[in-house]
């Protein structure tokens, strides 16, 4: 039996490395392109791969990371919002001129399918909910218009050039490998490793802020059925858990968990933040066989082990 090559591109991230492991954990042979801009090799520790360190934006590298190659799984960006507010050209760059890019390589080296990790953040702040994937999109911020410029040249590469192209709009995705180290990082990254060290957390607006957290398995699932769907070819699915949270619903729990009496320090909203966010994720369910495995309770707890194991510095 031949064995599968799978591309992997942001591999070192938090949802590329997970996604890695699992593809590595049935025997596929998984490369890497990464440049490291945000993601980290000891992600990768232990994980067999072909590493390919590389802008994903750059055409001769694209090509020799989807070469042999039969489904790529897009998950390179830089995913910030505030930090796309501030550099709108960069964050440009990383989320959609590296998905044409590499939607032209697999394209030129004959790549089945294409799944690409998008973003609820396309659906902007509307105060419709659930999100469902027909709404009109209304992105916010440099960051979630470049993402939804990343869906449509999916959608275009699809119709144009019959490449089999699947775009997944994450919502608010958890876990380990998670990176906590960075102002821009995911928040329950920061509130599970600021409360295990027993700092205080800052929550940004009134902490009613609503989000559709997602533990990190059902993502890597979502990806395996996203690379086999026969129907899904062209198409955009809502991927989260239809369930949603405020932040002082996640701060009270992981407080509890973590026996932690500390109370938030509540700071400004950010620009460009969406204010509530729930996915409908009936279309996933349908046509991906979609259905989240592991729901947000017992995902934090599981955040919470790994976070207490993770080595120094993590
Ligand atoms: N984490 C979430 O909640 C979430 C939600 C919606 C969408 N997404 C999308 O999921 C994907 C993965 O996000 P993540 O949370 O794992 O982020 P991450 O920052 O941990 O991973 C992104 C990876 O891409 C790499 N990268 C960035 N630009 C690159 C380039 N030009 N060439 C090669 N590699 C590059 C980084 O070094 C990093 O390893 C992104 O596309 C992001 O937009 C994430």
């Amino acid at each position: 039996m031949r064995i599968r090559q799978s591309l992997v591109t942001g591999g070192a991230g938090f949802i590329g490395s997970n996604l890695c492991r699992a593809l590595a954990a049935r025997g596929e042979r998984v490369r890497v392109l990464d440049n490291f801009s945000t993601g980290h090799r000891e992600n990768l520790a232990g994980v067999e791969v072909e590493l390919i360190e590389g802008d994903a934006a750059d055409l001769a590298t694209a090509r020799r990371a989807a070469e042999g190659v039969e489904c790529v799984f897009h998950q390179a960006a830089v995913p910030s919002v505030p930090r796309s507010m501030r550099e709108p050209l960069a964050s440009h760059r990383a989320c959609a001129t590296a998905t044409l890019t590499m939607l032209e390589a697999a394209r030129q080296a004959g790549v089945r399918r294409f799944v690409y990790a998008g973003s609820s953040s396309a659906y902007g702040d509307t105060p419709t909910l659930p999100k469902i994937e027909s709404m009109p999109p209304d992105p916010r911020s440099p960051y979630a218009a470049a993402k939804l410029a990343g869906e449509t040249y999916c959608r275009m590469y699809h119709h144009a050039y019959g490449l089999e192209t699947v775009a997944l709009r994450y919502f608010n995705i958890f876990g380990p490998y998670q990176d906590p180290g960075s102002p821009y990082s995911g928040v329950l990254a920061i509130f599970i490793t600021r409360l295990l060290a027993g700092q205080p957390c800052v929550i940004y607006g009134d902490g009613e802020t609503s989000r559709d957290f997602t533990y990190i398995e059902n993502v890597v699932q979502a990806n395996l059925l996203a690379r086999e769907a026969p129907q899904a070819s062209g198409q955009v699915y809502n991927i989260g858990c239809g369930r949603r949270v405020t932040l002082n619903w996640v701060y009270d729990f992981l407080a509890g968990e973590l026996k932690v009496n500390l109370r938030p320090r509540y700071e400004a909203a950010r620009p460009g933040d969406v204010r509530s966010s729930l996915a409908d994720i009936q279309a996933a369910g349908r046509e991906l066989g979609y259905m989240p495995q592991v729901q947000v309770e017992a995902g934090l707890r599981a955040t919470i082990a790994w976070y207490r194991r993770a080595p120094e510095g993590v």
